[in-house]
């Protein structure tokens, strides 16, 4: 049984009595499931505070972004090691707005996902194709790229301890949601790329669909059989929706 993880990430949004309150409403209001994580990805400079917040809870914490080395020479990079010394248990590799915005190819993507695996991280890597792509009937290829750079790179092994993310980059902050089917077909392909090198792992191995995913179309995503959970942007930032698709998850086990 895969469970469901539901993730906040919180892209540059937030500020210390902000977070502080947030975090602690959806401390207060999460679902107790066995069959559904939490998770909240703050800033950078909130990670340490948000570590405090959710100690003893079961509330888990992520990074947004982290550099491909270990440590040295490398001005305003954060290493894998300081995200999991601050009480980091994930962290989002290769969001479609760090690729489009700051240049992160297949390869930079795929470096970063074995720093993160090797330091003990779990990492989320985002995949998911661009309007365009989709309407020149790209969006298998763009995804089989995207993914096929990192399994080169540090192998099937590794994907036992990561989650990946289905985010169509048209329907991230537009509002415009990839129908339950839509999304069911990528996932399943996703996990049949993986399946074809391992299939237990393949099977095991959590899908979260993100893009517009709010209170109201979490139940027919998350309904589907390669559906995971969610990675919630906008949606995130308000504990009532994230506590929402939160209880979606959690009628679903
Ligand atoms: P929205 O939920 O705001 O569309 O953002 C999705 C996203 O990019 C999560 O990583």
């Amino acid at each position: 049984m895969r469970g469901f993880l539901v993730a906040g990430n919180w892209k540059m949004n937030g500020r210390n009595a902000v977070n502080e309150q947030l975090a602690g409403e959806i401390i207060a209001g999460m679902p107790h499931s066995d069959s559904v994580e939490l998770l909240i990805c703050p800033p950078y400079p909130y990670l340490a505070s948000m570590a405090a917040k959710v100690d003893g809870t079961a509330l888990a914490l992520g990074a947004q972004n982290l550099s491909e080395f270990e440590s040295g020479a490398h001005t305003g990079e954060i290493a894998p090691g300081m995200l999991l010394d601050v009480g980091c248990k994930y962290v989002i590799v290769g969001h479609s707005e760090r690729r489009a915005m700051y240049g992160e190819s297949n390869e930079c993507v795929a470096r970063k996902f074995a720093a993160a695996s090797k330091a003990g991280l779990q990492p989320i890597l985002c995949v998911g194709e661009t309007l365009e792509d989709r309407e020149a009937g790209r969006t298998e290829k763009v995804i089989e790229s995207q993914l096929g750079a990192v399994l080169e790179l540090v192998g099937i092994e590794t994907f036992a301890t990561a989650v990946l993310a289905y985010e169509p980059v048209w329907a991230i902050g537009t509002g415009k949601t990839a129908s339950p089917d839509q999304a069911q077909d990528v996932h399943k392909h996703i996990r049949s790329i993986l399946a074809a090198q391992d299939d237990n792992i393949a099977s095991q191995v959590r899908i979260l669909y993100g893009g517009s995913v709010n209170g109201s179309n979490a139940d027919g995503l998350f309904a589907m059989t390669d559906i995971d959970g969610g990675l919630i942007g906008g949606a995130s930032l308000k504990s009532a929706d994230f506590l929402a698709i939160a209880a979606a998850a959690a009628s679903q086990g």
